[in-house]
């Protein structure tokens, strides 16, 4: 959560990083602010709300510098105001500071700083730090060869506990930039006389591909020329130069109203990056190139265990489900929150998968180390390249989707699914699949760009079914098997972007409780596919048809439904048991995003949320 940016080099820093803020802006968005150095002092800009805000601020002066920083907020120490809102000043007015992450020791940190007449302008734990790095600055003498800005936020770091990405800029240091991450990214852009250090490389691509993602622990000083990148212990780290591989455009919205609707409708383009290059010559298995597991050690694994949050974790279900029916394999599936605290006994031979479309959800990344620290080799599925999680794994499988910008999780998500299915191939070839059903399965996987198309087709009816639909107050989605998580994922989706009150179960467990909620205000979403609990699932819509409930049924092609039964009817192609999940999320995401359209919210920046989660 928060996007940082900062910027030296030659041109006006201010538009860059009010743009590069703009890219950011789905990463935390209560507030935004710059502190620009120029005519020796810092100018600084904060206000409330979107990125907007500020640059009607920033329109009204001349903010003429070429050395800057800028944040938006996603609050977690104090409230969302100007004051709360970075940069932070330190109270003798020399350093400015952005920071994203939590310092937990802040409150002693400020105690021991108010006695030595430090004073704060805001709640929040950041200034506590930037005040910090002032004190280290004016009290501890350096030796001629020391840098005394570097040094002094070297030594503030090793006093602060928690989490951190930050950037600081120095009055007496113009030009000069010093950052440092622990468990909070941070990049480094290196342009053409010209270097900035950012969140997340959507921020910089405007400018470089040529990127150096820093490690925990490591702390870069930069001025337009030139970089060095040490850790905090001081060792010496050769950095790597990476490419990024997408461009300026992907980060866009292009002709769309929301990134969240360019990315549903973007889905099969998607889900064809996530295959290309990745069946065997023979069409009957899945291969993937990083996964850094021999065939050996796959045969001998016992049990799975899949750790994720939100989205990624129904995906680790569908996983789960398909794992279990294909390669006759237990899988386990964990919140990551949950797992990193709970001390779960393993068995011997489990191979841990986590999954995150950012790479950085600070939970996934927990139970990633929670297990490698158990001894078990961890590997990641996984959207943003260079992202900490999969710098931090084994091995693991790229999505290939591009950036996902929209906060609600869309064509990540039906890529993960189809990773889940390959994966569930590639084990269950190495177990008890014929190479016939092997065949099959590609074939049926190779269709689903195709079959998703298809089922986009259904937007404009899904968009009359949201008009119906939109004033409702609470909703239930029951789904079984494989499209229980679609169900939870559909709760989810409505629940965060629209802020109706939603829930998903398996359609059985209706009946033990949750059918009470059962009124005409409150529609259920029913999965209805062919299959041989089709009429189970029928029975469990007689129920709510009979509490006067609204039935809202998406059912794949060839299935009647009883007279009068459904309300509303959508109706998705049939396929393949491990395409079904993707191919049934399709109505389900549209649904929620012509549902939130109806209701006026802010779909791509809901309330309350960010796009990556990197505080606990
Ligand atoms: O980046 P990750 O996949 O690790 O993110 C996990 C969740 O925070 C994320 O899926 C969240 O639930 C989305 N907002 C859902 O749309």
């Amino acid at each position: 959560m928060c996007g940082i940016i900062g910027y030296v080099g030659k041109q006006k820093a201010a538009p860059f990083i009010l743009e590069g803020l703009k890219r950011l802006e789905y990463r935390g968005y209560d507030s935004a602010g710059v502190a620009i150095f120029q005519n020796g002092s810092f100018s600084v800009l904060k206000k409330i709300g979107r990125v907007a805000n500020l640059e009607l601020e920033v329109a009204k002066v001349n903010l003429g510098g070429t050395y800057g920083i800028g944040h938006t907020r996603w609050a977690t120490h104090g409230g969302v105001t100007d004051f709360n809102a970075h940069p932070h000043l330190s109270s003798d007015g020399k350093f400015a500071l952005i920071h994203n992450g939590v310092i937990e020791n802040y409150a002693s940190m400020k105690k021991y700083l108010l006695g030595k007449e430090y004073t704060f302008a805001s709640e929040t734990d950041s200034e506590a730090l930037c005040n910090l790095i002032a004190y280290h600055y004016a009290k501890e003498p350096v030796t001629p060869q020391q840098n005394r800005f570097l040094t002094s936020v070297r030594k503030a770091l090793l006093h602060a506990e928690g989490t951190y990405g930050i950037v600081v800029m120095c009055l007496d240091h113009p030009g000069e930039m010093v950052a440092a991450r622990k468990g909070s990214p941070l990049i480094l852009g290196l342009g053409d006389g010209e270097n900035i250090i950012a969140s997340d490389v959507s921020a910089i691509i405007a400018r470089t591909q040529s990127v150096v993602y820093l490690n925990d622990g490591e702390i870069v000083y930069c001025t337009a020329k030139e970089f060095q990148i040490t850790t905090l212990a001081l060792e010496a780290v050769s950095p790597t130069v990476a490419k990024v591989t997408w461009n300026v455009a992907d980060a866009e919205k292009g002709a769309y109203a929301h990134f969240m609707e360019k990315e549903i409708f973007e889905q099969p383009l998607a889900l064809e990056n996530t295959m290309r290059g990745r069946f065997s010559g023979d069409a009957s298995t899945a291969n993937f190139g990083g996964l850094n597991t021999t065939p050996i050690e796959f045969r001998g694994i016992e049990r799975f265990m899949f750790c994720a949050c939100g989205t990624a974790l129904h995906a680790c279900m569908v996983t789960e489900h398909l794992i279990e029916q294909y390669a006759r394999t237990p899988v386990e599936c964990d919140y990551a929150s949950e797992f990193r605290y709970r001390n779960a006994p393993l068995f011997r031979n489990t191979l841990f998968f986590v999954m995150s479309q950012s790479g950085e959800t600070i939970d996934t990344l927990a139970a990633l180390r929670e297990a490698k620290r158990k001894g078990y080799k961890v590997l990641a599925i996984n959207n943003v390249v260079g992202s900490s999680i999969a710098r931090e794994a084994d091995g693991g499988i790229y999505q290939h989707v591009g950036p996902e910008i929209g906060v609600a999780s869309t064509k990540a998500f039906t890529s993960q699914l189809l990773i889940g299915a390959m994966l569930a191939l590639y084990i269950g070839r190495m177990r008890d699949m014929s190479f016939g059903e092997g065949v099959r399965y590609v074939t049926a996987l190779k269709s689903a760009p195709n079959l998703v198309r298809k089922a986009l087709e259904q937007a404009p009816h899904i968009r009359e079914i949201a008009k119906r639909y939109a004033h409702h107050a609470d909703m239930l989605f029951l789904g079984r098997m494989s499209l229980f998580p679609i169900a939870l994922e559909g709760a989810l989706k409505l629940k965060e972007i629209s802020y109706i009150h939603a829930e998903g179960y398996p359609a059985a467990e209706m009946k033990h409780g949750p059918i009470a909620l059962i009124s005409e205000h409150c529609p259920s979403v029913f999965f209805a596919p062919r299959g041989e609990i089709l009429n189970k699932i029928i029975s469990s819509m007689q129920e709510i048809k009979a509490r006067k409930g609204p039935v809202i049924a998406i059912i794949t092609e060839g299935v009647e439904l009883p007279e009068g039964l459904a309300d509303e009817l959508i109706v998705i192609p049939d396929c393949h048991d491990a395409v079904l999940p993707i191919v049934a999320s399709i109505p389900v995401q549209l649904l929620s995003y012509y549902i939130a359209i109806e209701r006026g919210c802010d779909v791509d920046k809901p309330r309350n949320l960010a796009k990556s989660v990197t505080v606990e």
